[in-house]
């Protein structure tokens, strides 16, 4: 019997790339709403997902006609949300506001005007510890900020955002008792994946370095807040 034709190594398929020009990039980031104050001391909310961690520090990418931005550029104060994957409608109720009036000229058809865009999203606000602008009630992160360096990117198109993080707030169903640590089985970060919404599958493995291992044996349970957490 020749050995060589049960080889345990997958079958060779045969793999095209295709060389593409897609309208966007958007590969798969976590969804994050951010509260920063106005001008006139009201709040606005806006979901992005060009946002990731470096130590405390997290690195957000904006629009340069936003809200948003116009407000971290003159008031540096923010919140970082991180919505559950169920909260998803109510981001997407986000989608086409602004709180910026008038409407930017190059913002996309059917972006309107909304001074109060936690009621158009349905969603509560909650005051802070360390900063003026609220928390997002049924969130269950939140990361109280200080945008530290606001600058334009190389193109000029977006303003890069470092934001230190001063405060971590967890629902404490993601938090592992007794201890400083989100639990990575009960928590999942909202992702945005080419414009639509995903939360995480189950988990493959871990970091030699985490510091919540799990037995491999027990079964993993889904994200505690996949279906129960508000919007
Ligand atoms: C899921 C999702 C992710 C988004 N990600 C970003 C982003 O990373 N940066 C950005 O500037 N806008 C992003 N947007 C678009 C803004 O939410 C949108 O421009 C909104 O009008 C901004 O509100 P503002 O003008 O009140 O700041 C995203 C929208 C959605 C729904």
């Amino acid at each position: 019997m020749n050995t060589a034709h049960h080889s345990t190594a997958p079958a060779r398929e045969a793999i095209t790339h295709l060389e593409i020009e897609p309208s966007v990039l958007y590969f798969g980031t976590p969804v994050v709403l951010l509260t920063t104050e106005n001008q006139d001391g009201s709040f606005n909310l806006a979901p992005i997902s060009s946002a990731w961690a470096l130590g405390q520090t997290v690195v957000i990418g904006l629009g340069l006609e936003g809200q948003t931005a116009y407000n971290l550029d003159s008031r540096p104060d923010l919140v970082i949300n991180l919505p559950a994957p169920a909260q998803w409608p109510a981001v997407e109720r986000l989608a086409p506001l602004t709180g910026r009036d008038p409407v930017p000229a190059g913002k996309p058809e059917g972006c309107r005007f909304e001074p109060d865009k936690f009621a158009a999203a349905g969603m509560t606000g909650v005051p802070s510890r360390l900063v003026r602008p609220p928390r997002v009630a049924g969130c269950p992160i939140q990361l109280e900020a200080r945008a530290e360096r606001v600058q334009p990117d190389a193109r000029g198109d977006f303003l890069i955002v470092e934001a230190l993080v001063r405060k971590v707030h967890a629902d404490s169903r993601v938090v592992v008792p007794g201890t400083d640590h989100i639990d990575p089985a009960a928590w999942s970060p909202l992702i945005y994946n080419f414009r639509h919404y995903f939360g995480l599958g189950p988990e493959l493995g871990h970091s030699y370095r985490t510091q919540t291992p799990r037995d491999r044996e027990t079964p993993v349970a889904g994200p505690a807040l996949a279906e129960t957490a508000p919007n």
